[in-house]
């Protein structure tokens, strides 16, 4: 083990810190003060006259993020917003490095200092309410504790008074949030000033050149936070309603998920930060050795073109002969994972929304499930469920165990799931024999996705959710969470409205991408969706397995295309799902991104860079290579007229050369471009 493993924790006396504080300012008093290891980061929190919590962030001797309010307004009881008075705080510090069972890079460094306030409502019967903080040098997460308390045992939140006050004029690179496309709309470039109700990670850059990264951490059992601007550039918490009653109803004690910020100079800086997994707990799961990073094909894009059918009858995907074809495929080109969509019955009437036809134990009858696993384990390829639920929850939960208890019986260890509906009409179970609707990410959605993973977990069988939760860095607590969909995916490059702008997966990098790993499904080499085309070039294609990370990964195209360019295939057979490094060297939002990421099981590594609609050029320097070693570097590049249009975008240009850490690479991208790079020791 390369990495010594080392915890510390030191806890100060409360009269200690109290007497560090300093004296109250004008308005408001300053009754707590925190600041990261390296010192550039610190939080300052105040109550005004009327008892009312705000905090600062403060970082390198400017604010971030002026005075915001804390507290949150009940529906059974007063608000726990005012009348607040400092009980107790204490600090505590912690530098410790965990390993990951996978990930982009195997080792986690945690570092940070604690600070925890205790806040206790004398005039309501000494209630008391905990605010958490936790100060990174790269960034701030903080939390609520509802401590377990006779004055407030049952907690129904109508929603969270946390707001985040921008201080500097700031460009923001959101989309909206608690729409009907649930979170798969494009990305708006706008003055933070012109959002609206936004989606986290919501990505700024302040007109002094810092970045910021708005979101949440361990989001369980709790609504969803929406950032609803309230006015100027003040962002307020919005909490995914509940369709029954509060957003949120809990017994304490409990925690919130934790609210975080990450605040760096450079935009790889947000995407290379660690805080969001950091916040989660750790493995609750054990030993997690089933879980399998793996690439995939699947019947899959032939439906998403209109070549074949998810119903049964004349056109039907999913039979037996042609996941045979597939699994040959598989099987000859090393990739695990065959993903069979419209396996099972329910497709054939109106799915979308409804799920009420779904049954997950049994197949349609032109499928031998039972035939096809061991057809496929007999050749190292493994088939991967699906479960499609039209949103129905409801009808899925009351399900789930025997479908998984199928899947495991017949060697199938992950599964896709989907929620297809309009956002606010997902399907829970009650009252009574009845169904309600509401939103995927309400507690009772949370609620759902949680049960999902741990029932597959019983099983041994990792999850892919589409149209799923926001990530919140679960994975790390549930480590067969491999993968979700969660933006704008490849498929609608086959038929959404707009297509997928060039200027997409720029836009996903420094937001989306900020929340953890995505099943975009890349590698359309034919660069063709429903009779029309894509704005990339088949370089990007290619770039995209590195750029954007996924534990799984398909090889979206039909297997007839990929026999048409053989060699832009090969990097995707080559390209691995698992690393032991991974960092962005250069990006902008919107622009541009160039990663690098060191494979988990070999000394190899690969580089990968996109653009958006314009001509860039990347300077790549190869200092992250073993000193003293030479590499060959199998290249994939745009040629010099590839462009996002027309024939163009097949303008690609494959070569080798040799390369050690000191050569610095100068690689041009077209609009919608891009590059793969291996990088192999040769001595
Ligand atoms: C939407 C998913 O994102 C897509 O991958 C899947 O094919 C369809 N739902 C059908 O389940
Ligand atoms: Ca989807």
């Amino acid at each position: 083990m390369r990495f010594k493993f080392a915890t510390r924790i030191l806890t100060l006396s409360t009269a200690l810190l109290t007497a560090c504080l300093v004296s109250p300012a004008l308005a408001d008093d300053l009754v707590a003060q925190g600041a990261s290891p390296d010192g550039s980061l610190s939080v300052k929190l105040y109550t005004d006259t009327t008892g009312k919590i705000s905090y600062e962030v403060d970082r390198k001797g400017a604010v971030v993020i002026a005075p915001s309010r804390l507290g949150f307004l009940l529906a059974n009881a007063p608000a726990l917003d005012g009348q607040f008075a400092v009980a107790g705080q204490t600090t505590s510090s912690a530098d410790e490095t965990w390993e990951q069972p996978w990930g982009e890079r195997r080792y986690v460094r945690n570092h940070y200092n604690e600070l925890r306030v205790d806040f206790v409502q004398k005039v309501y019967g000494d209630r008391h309410m905990t605010v958490v903080f936790r100060l990174f040098d790269d960034g701030v997460g903080f939390r609520y504790e509802f401590p377990d308390q006779a004055q407030l045992k049952d907690v129904k939140i109508v929603d969270e008074q946390t707001e985040f006050a921008v201080a500097d004029p700031a460009k923001a690179w959101w989309n909206v949030a608690g729409e009907w496309d649930n979170l798969e709309y494009l990305y708006n470039e706008t003055p933070l000033n012109e959002v609206s109700q936004a989606n986290t990670p919501l990505t700024l850059k302040t007109d002094k050149g810092v970045y910021i990264a708005l979101h949440e951490a361990a989001l369980t059992d709790f609504a969803s936070m929406w950032l609803r601007r309230v006015d100027g550039q003040r962002l307020k918490a919005h909490l995914a309603p509940g369709s029954l009653g509060p957003s949120v109803e809990r017994q304490a004690p409990f925690t919130s998920p934790w609210r975080t910020m990450i605040i760096a100079d450079n935009a790889p800086a947000l995407y290379n930060s660690n805080i969001e997994l950091n916040l989660n707990a750790p493995n609750k799961l054990g030993d997690v050795s089933w879980v399998k990073p793996y690439k995939y094909v699947g019947i899959w894009w032939e439906m998403h073109l209109e070549k074949s059918t998810w119903a049964q009858g004349p056109r039907h995907g999913a039979t037996t002969e042609n996941t045979k074809k597939y699994i040959d495929f598989a099987a000859k080109n090393a990739f695990r994972g065959v993903l069979v969509e419209g396996w099972n019955p329910g497709w054939d009437g109106q799915w979308f929304g409804s799920g009420k036809d779904f049954i997950y134990t049994q197949a349609t009858p032109d499928f031998d499930l039972k035939a096809l696993a061991a057809y496929g384990v007999a050749r190292g390829v493994h088939l991967v469920g699906h479960h499609e639920t039209g949103g129905n929850m409801a009808r899925y939960e009351s399900q789930m165990d025997d479908a998984f208890k199928l899947y495991a019986a017949n060697g199938v260890d992950s599964v896709k799931t989907g929620y297809v509906t309009d956002a606010g009409t997902v399907q829970f179970a009650g009252p009574g024999d009845g169904i309600h609707y509401g939103f995927s990410d309400s507690q009772e959605g949370a609620r759902h996705y949680t049960k999902v993973l741990e029932t597959a977990a019983k099983y041994h069988i990792a999850v892919d959710s589409h149209e799923p939760i926001k990530d919140t860095g679960l994975r790390r607590t549930y480590p067969n969470w491999v993968s979700r969909e969660g933006a704008r995916g490849q498929e609608y490059n086959a038929w959404g409205t707009p297509i997928n702008p060039p200027e997409h997966e720029a836009n996903l990098v420094f937001t989306r991408m900020l929340s953890g790993p995505m099943d975009f499904t890349p590698g359309v080499l034919s660069l063709e969706g429903n009779k029309r085309d894509l704005l990339s070039t088949q370089a990007k294609q290619l770039a995209l397995y590195v750029v954007l990370y996924s534990p799984i990964q398909m090889a979206a195209d039909l297997p007839e295309n990929y026999a048409r360019y053989p060699q832009a295939f090969q990097f995707i057979k080559d390209v691995p799902t698992d690393w032991s490094e991974s960092m962005m060297l250069s990006g902008e939002p919107g622009d541009f991104a160039v990663i690098a990421r060191k494979d988990r099981v070999s000394q190899n590594w690969y580089l990968g860079g996109i653009s958006d609609d314009q001509w860039r050029t990347a300077s790549v320097p190869l200092s992250f290579l073993a000193a003293g070693k030479t590499y060959t570097a199998e290249v994939y590049r745009d040629g010099d007229h590839a462009d996002d249009k027309g024939p163009a975008r097949f303008d690609i240009v494959i070569e080798k050369k040799t390369v050690t850490q000191k050569d610095v690479l100068t690689l041009k991208m077209a609009p919608g471009g891009g590059f793969a790079i291996r990088l192999v020791p040769t001595g």
